[in-house]
């Protein structure tokens, strides 16, 4: 008896806490699928999917950002009309196009060499590889392991000449 009455508050709370987690399953759920919504209004993907939605897009951008350690004006250029804003849109900068290989060349090692080994039933998509796993935090991998030592020689500064390229190319237009 003496048992049972100490017991009763511990069994009560757990079966108040089991009915509010069910509640919060339920609502987190709901959320989920609000959430991605599929939207029209960007204007310019052509690698991410037309139809992402806004809190997937700010995502991935964030984690762009944080990878490389830089902000969105690494990529984006500001507005002709607004200088205030960011023209996310426009595709003046060659950052910009370096980061769609990049998110291209990320896509493409998860489905081709990560995704065949994962187990039945395989997910849709696989994030192995990201932008951080190369970046960790610098724009140029690369050139931050040639200083960690005699190992790592073989990066030259001069062959990488992409940016100057495509200045020389926009000159012209
Ligand atoms: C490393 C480069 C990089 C950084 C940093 C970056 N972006 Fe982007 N952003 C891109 C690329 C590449 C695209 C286009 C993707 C595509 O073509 O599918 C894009 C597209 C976008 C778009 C969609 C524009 C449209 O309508 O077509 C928005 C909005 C955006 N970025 C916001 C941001 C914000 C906000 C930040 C900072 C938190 C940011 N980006 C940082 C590379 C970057
Ligand atoms: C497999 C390793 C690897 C992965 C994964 C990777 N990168 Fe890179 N990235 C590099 C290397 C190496 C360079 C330097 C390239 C060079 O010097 O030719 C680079 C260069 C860049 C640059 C040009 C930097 C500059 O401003 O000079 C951008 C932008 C970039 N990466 C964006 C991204 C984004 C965004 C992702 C994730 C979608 C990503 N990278 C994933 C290895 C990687």
């Amino acid at each position: 008896m003496e048992l049972k009455k100490k017991l009763f508050p511990f069994f009560s709370t757990v079966g108040i806490l089991i009915v509010v987690l069910g509640l919060y399953a339920f609502k987190s759920d709901s959320a989920t699928t609000e959430r991605y919504v599929a939207q029209t209004r960007w204007e310019n993907l052509k690698v991410l999917p037309q139809n992402i939605s806004k809190d997937s897009l700010d995502y991935l951008m964030k984690n762009y950002a944080l990878s490389l350690g830089v902000k969105c004006t690494h990529c984006h250029v500001p507005s002709k009309t607004d200088p205030t804003k960011l023209d996310f849109a426009s595709d003046e900068k060659i950052e910009k196009e370096i980061a769609r290989g990049m998110v291209k060349m990320t896509n493409d090692l998860n489905a081709l060499y990560f995704q065949p080994h994962f187990p039945e039933p395989k997910p849709k998509q696989v994030h192995v590889v990201n932008c951080v796993m190369c970046h960790r935090g610098a724009v140029n991998p690369e050139k931050y392991l040639s200083q960690m030592g005699e190992m790592y020689k073989t990066y030259d500064p001069n062959r990488d000449n992409r940016k100057e390229m495509f200045l020389e190319q926009q000159k012209k237009q």
